[in-house]
């Protein structure tokens, strides 16, 4: 039985100048879910995300978020609301330490002499916390984000949506640069998320993975859905069908 949805997509649409990036998608996503998103380069995966976390505007339809109709301006406001977004493209300052990344745009703030200022060394220190968790190791958290691997910037994203308590997560290829224990160690992570009830949106081109962690699929094909189905009841043939269509 199926809890309602914490998110809910009803026919939405995306153009882009005479590109129809999505036509009329639809999807649910409850607590403790883990829904994956497949679908050839170019489907729609990224748009279909990046239009729920208020990075593009829908053309049409309606995203409702813990049973209200929802409109974010900016990704900021739907992390404000519970929605972590991270993206392909990962959306991590490069320049800036791990305390940072995790706080960013939430800045910790303190006065110095009587003028706000950053609090760092609190903002290192809850980060600390948070990867400690999670069991990620970091050596150094003072250092910038661009000396990390892949796979500790890909934690880093990860422990600031546990930071902030999100209730959704969505993750844009999430394993895709990733070496195979670092690979391993996201998907643990989802594993874990999913147990403690966050609803999780999946992207990837790697349909082990998608079969490893996800409860249910959606496959897009040109900003359509192509077909739903719950894990268990499909295989990896199927799902390149319906990606591939005919
Ligand atoms: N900002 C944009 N401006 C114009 N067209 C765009 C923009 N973003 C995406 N598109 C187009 O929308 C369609 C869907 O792209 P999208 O990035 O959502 O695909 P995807 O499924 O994420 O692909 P991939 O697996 O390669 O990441 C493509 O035809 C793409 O060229
Ligand atoms: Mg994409």
């Amino acid at each position: 039985m199926r809890s309602s949805p914490i998110l809910e997509v009803k026919d939405l649409s995306k153009r882009f100048g005479g590109v129809h990036a999505l036509e009329k998608v639809s999807l649910d996503l409850c607590g403790g879910e883990v829904l994956a998103l497949a679908g050839d380069n170019g489907a729609g995966k990224s748009t279909l995300i990046k239009t729920i976390s208020g990075v593009h505007k829908p053309d049409e339809g309606i995203i409702s978020y813990d049973g209200k109709p929802v409109t974010f301006e900016n990704p900021q406001q739907a992390r404000d609301h519970g929605i972590e977004t991270i993206y392909q493209d990962l959306a991590l300052a490069d320049n800036l330490d791990v305390g940072a990344n995790v706080f960013l745009g939430r800045e910790v703030m303190k006065r110095v002499l009587g003028l706000p200022a950053v609090d760092r060394k609190r903002m290192r220190a809850e980060a600390a916390d948070t990867l400690k968790v999670l069991d990620i190791r970091i050596n150094r958290l003072d250092l910038p984000l661009r000396s990390m691997s892949g796979g500790q910037r890909q934690a880093v994203a990860i422990g600031r949506a546990i930071h902030w308590k999100a209730k959704v997560l969505i993750m844009d290829e999430p394993t895709a640069a990733l070496g195979v224990p670092e690979q391993r160690k996201v998907k643990a992570l989802v594993r874990s998320l999913k147990q403690s009830g966050v609803g999780v949106i999946f992207i990837s081109h790697n349909l082990a993975d998608i079969f490893e962690v996800c409860d249910r699929i959606i496959v897009l094909r040109r900003g359509i859905v192509a077909g739903e189905r719950l894990i268990s009841n499909t295989n990896p043939d199927e799902i390149v069908r319906l990606m591939v269509g005919g």
